[in-house]
C-alpha cells in the first residue's frame, strides 16, 4: 500500500489523499488502450476528415440535438476503456456512464457499456433485458460466456452495445473467490471481444465499465480491465471523502495489475452553481487534482433523473436539456485531451529520436 501524504483542506473539514497518485504517470498511460500492441499496434493519431455516414437513427438524433455535421469524434483509431469508479454511493457513476455512452455514440462513436454493478442501473437505464439467466455480466465473469455472446444493442442507439447485469451478479464478488484468475476475467474477455471487432474490421472505439459503489473483486476487474478511470465526484459536502482509498487501489492494481491505469478525469456532477458549496467544491478539486477535473461540469438536471425511468439516455429523453449538452461536452473533453496528449507524446517520442 503507499503512504498517504496528502491533507486536503475543505471547507468543511479535511481529506487525506495520497500523493502523486496522477501526476508521476507517462501521460501515454492515459492515451493506450487495452489492447493496443494487438488491435491498434502503429496506430496513427493523424486523422482524415471523417466521411462515414451515420445510421438514420443516430442522424434523426443528432439532428433533435442540432448537432453541426462536422461535430463528430469518431470513429477513432485506438480503444480507450474507462472505468467509472468511486465506491461513494449516488455520485452519478451510472447516470455518467449511459449519457457518456450515448454521446459518444451520436459523436460517431461505436461503445460497449458492460454493467459490473449488480444493482443493474445502467441495464436498466439503456431498457436491457435483465431475466436471471439470460447473459450479462455474471456469465462472462463466472461462467466464461463471450462478451459478444452477453452483449446486446441498445434500441434507437445503434453503435451501442452493452452487457447487462442480472441479478446472479450478486453473487459474483463472492464466488469470484475462490476462482482462477479471479482479478482478470474481464479484461481478457474484453480484450478478445475487442480483437474479434478489430479483426473483423468493426472495432470498438470506447469501453465503458459501470462500476458497483464498493472496492471489491467487481471494482477490481474493471479496474484491471480498463486503462482509465474516470472519478465522477458529486459537488457537495464530503465530495471528496474516500477519494484517497480510492487512488490507493488505483495506485496498487497499476503496481501490481495493470501498470497502464491511470485516474485521467474528475468530473463534477450534480453542479449546483447556485450553491455555495459547489464552486468551493470545485476549487478545492481543482488546486489538487488541475490536470484531471474536466472543464466541462453536470449541473443538477431533474431530466438527468427522469430519463431512466424511461428506459432511455437523456439524450434520447430530452435532446434539448442541458444534462444531454452537459454529457455531450464531456465526450468532446475526453476526446481532445487525449488527442492533446498523444501530440505530446509524440513530440517528445520525435525529440528523442533527432536527438540519439
Ligand atoms: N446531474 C444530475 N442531476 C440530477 N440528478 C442526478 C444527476 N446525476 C445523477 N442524478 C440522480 O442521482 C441518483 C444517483 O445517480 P447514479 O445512480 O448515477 O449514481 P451512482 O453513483 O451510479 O450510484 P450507485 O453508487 O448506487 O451505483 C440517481 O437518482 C440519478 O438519477
Ligand atoms: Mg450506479
Amino acid at each position: 500500500m503507499r503512504t498517504v501524504d496528502w491533507e486536503i483542506a475543505m471547507p468543511f473539514g479535511s481529506v487525506v489523499v495520497p500523493r502523486d497518485p496522477i501526476r508521476s504517470k507517462d501521460p501515454r498511460g492515459v492515451t493506450v488502450d487495452v489492447s493496443r500492441e494487438t488491435v491498434a499496434s502503429g496506430a496513427d493519431n493523424s486523422r482524415e476528415p471523417i466521411t462515414e455516414s451515420f445510421p438514420p437513427e443516430i442522424e434523426s438524433l443528432r439532428a433533435d440535438l442540432r448537432l453541426d455535421p462536422a461535430d463528430r469524434i469518431g470513429p477513432r483509431d485506438r480503444t480507450r476503456c474507462i472505468a467509472v469508479a468511486n465506491q461513494k454511493g449516488g455520485v452519478a457513476k451510472t447516470t455518467t456512464v449511459v449519457n457518456l455512452a450515448a454521446a459518444l455514440a451520436v459523436l460517431g462513436c461505436t461503445v460497449l457499456v458492460v454493467d459490473m454493478d449488480p444493482q443493474g442501473n445502467a441495464s436498466s437505464a439503456l431498457g436491457l433485458d435483465r431475466e436471471p439467466g439470460s447473459p450479462g455480466t455474471y456469465e462472462v465473469l463466472v461462467g466464461n460466456r463471450s462478451v459478444s455472446d452477453a452483449a446486446t444493442t441498445v434500441s434507437g442507439l445503434p453503435g451501442l452495445l452493452a452487457v447487462p447485469a442480472t441479478v446472479d451478479l450478486a453473487g459474483a464478488d463472492i464466488e469470484l473467490v475462490s476462482q482462477v484468475a479471479r482479478e482478470t476475467r474481464l479484461r481478457k474477455a474484453v480484450e478478445t471481444f475487442l480483437n474479434q471487432r478489430a479483426e473483423a474490421g468493426n472495432p470498438i472505439d470506447f469501453v465503458l465499465l459501470d462500476c458497483p459503489p464498493s472496492l471489491g473483486l467487481l471494482t477490481v476487474n474493471a479496474l484491471v480491465a480498463a486503462n482509465e478511470v474516470l472519478i465522477p465526484l458529486q459537488s457537495e459536502y464530503y465530495a471528496l471523502e474516500g477519494l484517497g482509498h480510492l487512488a490507493s487501489t488505483v495506485d496498487m492494481i497499476q503496481q501490481h495489475l495493470n501498470p497502464n491505469l491511470v485516474i485521467s478525469a474528475i468530473l463534477l456532477t450534480m453542479f449546483d452553481g447556485r450553491t455555495r458549496i459547489a464552486p468551493q467544491v470545485a476549487e478545492e478539486v481543482r488546486q489538487h487534482f488541475p490536470a484531471e477535473l474536466l472543464e466541462a461540469v453536470v449541473p443538477r438536471s431533474v431530466r438527468l433523473s427522469e430519463a431512466p425511468s424511461y428506459g432511455q439516455t437523456v439524450l434520447q429523453y430530452d435532446p434539448g436539456s442541458v444534462g444531454a449538452r452537459a454529457y455531450l461536452a464531456v465526450a468532446r473533453e475526453l476526446d481532445q485531451r487525449d488527442r492533446r496528449l498523444v501530440d505530446l507524446t509524440d513530440q517528445q517520442e520525435k525529440a528523442v529520436t533527432t536527438e540519439s
